[in-house]
């Protein structure tokens, strides 16, 4: 957090627009998202800004009329931007598409009309397992068209995750693809879905899309149908968004907490659709005449809010790769970027540090001149990657927005703000907070926290992008995000704050590992370890890992009659790959006979993970058995 390090573009500070923006924000709220919403399209305005009736079920714009397809799309396609690019996409395999605002228009048009013709009603939930592909953000947006709920799993979950999520959302439609490739490796991924199916009978229909150069895949007489002869089984006709609530749910997204079951995330046409366009332009300064390329996967909300929402309601063009950075060669985004006139990039410190490891020179032998701005998202970036960012992908003169934001936030709360003149970056901090948002830290006992003392950001009035509540569980959404400060918004992370109000996201406050950028419980990882037959207990931590930021590792006590064996770690790991996917990096199984625990009977993680990483064990006097320490020090010590 040194503040000796000086930016070259700190000199371009141009605060006024953003301060008095800000400062108006809070102080004159009401008229200021008033405002800021009649820039959108609404098919009928609304008359109250914010619902507070109910809090913390806040609802905004509450008798609004508004559908998010028709700011992203209608609104483009009676304009001259109807024959501009929306939608760049490329894939590992060499297969490329670009489609402009009216042809995106229309795709859509034919999903959402077929949609309809298979009985798909408002409201009802429709789950996406695709890769990249054009037909992801088509779905999205079919579904929004006609009212619909999506829920996009990431097509790296297992078929486990997808049950789950369908059975939650009692999802009635699945929209699939029969393969996808990675790194020259086919991945079937209907096959995962009808094995998701065998366990969640809410499901109607499966729609395959069908890629070229595959053999056909199995399909199930009655449910499964193709999408290119589900579109095509009536001539076009437009479908006109259906006439949705400011309130009415937009999409579910699950995502990780501190308890074994991932929430389902949901969020509302209005308030969201407001934040991710505002967002878009406040932070990446996006306009029409822009190329943004965010390396996310649409599994994630960064996708969702800046790859399909953000940049289309602006009018932008968005791009899009099906594949991962270093195959074939790790200059594939350089490429992109350099082959599209990319003039706006975001991606993730995770991804930057596995290409740093590679050399200059791949970035080097390309021309990335078009770019404006650069973007960092999903967890705190270290200052060896943010200078090879700046250095070889920005010149050291372009500013690079570090985007603090959550699943929860729908979109960035703490970040630079160029588009509103603010391109005020300090080494390591996030940030101000965007208008709107006030941030604050406190500490343990609910008071302001003191200039660059530890505690715990929390946002301290609602905001257009904050998440509704927790599908089918609203005291859940109470009692995770409003019970730990009375009245306040709580993220779960640890930050500091400094005397000029800038922000710096430390990391979690929770049992919330963020293995390369993604998040997942510990708890989630142990209910499946203890799921394995063997497995009596488990305490799963992460440890750092010099490219993922953290992995995970576990200590695990076998029941009787097991014996710990390479053997068995193997089929443990793999287990755990069956039920979570492969984004769970397990460094390690460590078997133990019993784990660190208080005399009460909880675990001591933080004891495990200091001895993992070889520090200092520190307070141990409420540890019940000391010689647990010793044998997981003496284990440690036999493996390195
Ligand atoms: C958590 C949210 C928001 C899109 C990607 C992740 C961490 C996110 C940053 C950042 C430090 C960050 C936080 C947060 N995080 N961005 N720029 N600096 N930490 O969304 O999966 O919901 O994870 O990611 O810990 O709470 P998510």
């Amino acid at each position: 957090m040194s503040q000796e390090e000086n930016l070259p573009f700190n000199e371009k500070y141009t605060l006024p627009p953003y301060k008095e923006t800000y400062r108006r924000s809070l102080e004159d709220s009401e008229r200021f998202w008033k405002e800021q919403a009649l820039e959108l399209e609404w098919t009928k305005p609304f008359s109250k800004v914010l619902d507070e009736s109910n809090a913390p079920f806040y609802r905004w714009f509450p008798d609004g009329l508004i559908n998010i397809t028709q700011n992203a799309l209608d609104r483009h396609v009676k304009t001259w931007k109807t024959n501009k690019a929306a939608l760049i996409w490329e894939s590992e395999s060499g297969e490329s598409r670009t489609l402009t605002y009216g042809q995106l228009f229309n795709e859509v048009n034919r999903l959402a009309r077929a949609l309809k013709d298979l009985g798909i009603k408002k409201g009802d939930r429709i789950l996406t397992y695709l890769p990249l592909m054009p037909e992801l953000p088509i779905s999205l947006l079919a579904s929004a068209r006609i009212g619909a709920v999506h829920s996009v799993v990431f097509s790296g979950f297992s078929h486990q995750a997808i049950a789950d999520r369908i059975n939650d959302a009692k999802a009635k439609v699945v929209i699939t693809t029969d393969y996808t490739v990675r790194r020259g490796k086919k991945i079937p991924l209907k096959q995962v879905v009808d094995e998701a199916l065998k366990q969640a009978p809410s499901v109607e229909k499966v729609i395959v899309v069908k890629r070229p150069h595959f053999e056909d895949t199995k399909m199930t007489e009655g449910r499964d149908v193709y999408y290119h002869e589900l579109v095509s089984r009536t001539g076009y006709k437009k479908v006109e968004a259906e006439e949705t609530s400011s309130t009415d749910p937009l999409f579910i997204l699950y995502t990780s907490g501190t308890t074994g079951k991932p929430k389902g995330i949901f969020h509302l046409h209005g308030g969201y659709g407001l934040w991710t366009y505002l967002t878009t332009k406040w932070v990446f300064d996006l306009h029409d005449n822009d190329v943004f390329f965010n390396t996310a996967d649409i599994g994630w909300i960064t996708g969702h809010s800046y790859i399909v929402y953000g940049p289309l309601q602006v009018g932008a063009t968005t791009l899009m790769y099906e594949g991962v950075p270093d195959y074939p060669n790790p200059d594939k985004w350089w490429e992109l970027i350099e082959k599209y006139n990319v003039t706006v990039f975001y991606t993730s410190p995770t991804a930057i540090r596995s290409l740093m490891k590679y050399g200059e020179e791949w970035p080097k032998s390309h021309d990335l001149n078009g770019l404006r701005i650069l973007g960092s998202v999903g967890e705190p970036i270290n200052p060896e990657a943010w200078r090879w960012y700046s250095k070889n992908i920005g010149h050291n003169e372009l500013p690079i927005v570090d985007t603090w934001w959550q699943t929860e936030t729908g979109g960035i709360m703490i970040s630079a703000t160029p588009g509103l003149g603010n391109y005020m970056l300090k080494p390591s901090a996030n940030g101000l907070p965007l208008p709107g948002v006030e941030a604050d830290v406190i500490n343990e006992e609910g008071t302001r926290a003191k200039d660059r003392e530890k505690g715990y950001i929390v946002i301290r009035r609602p905001w257009p992008g904050m998440l509704a509540g927790v599908w089918g569980d609203p005291d859940r959404y109470i009692s995770t995000y409003w019970s730990k400060f009375k009245g306040v918004y709580y993220p779960g992370d640890y930050a500091v704050k400094d005397e000029d109000g800038f922000f710096f996201i430390l990391g979690r406050a929770d049992e919330v590992l963020k293995i390369a950028g993604h998040r997942i419980g510990t708890r989630e990882i142990e209910d499946v370890l203890i799921s394995f037959p063997g497995v009596a207990e488990s305490a799963v931590i992460g440890v750092p890992d010099p490219v993922r930021g953290e992995v995970a590792v576990a200590a695990v006590v076998l029941k009787q009659g097991y014996e710990p064996s390479e053997n068995l770690k193997k089929q443990i790991l793999s287990h755990i790959k069956d039920n979570l996917g492969s984004l769970v990096i397990m460094k390690d199984i460590y078997f133990v006979t019993k784990l660190p625990k208080t005399r009460s009977g909880k675990i001591m993680r933080r004891l495990i993970k200091s001895v993992l990483s070889g520090q200092q064990t520190g307070d141990t006097s409420t540890l019940e058995d000391e010689t647990s320490l010793d044998e997981l020090k003496k284990i440690i010590n036999e493996f390195e």
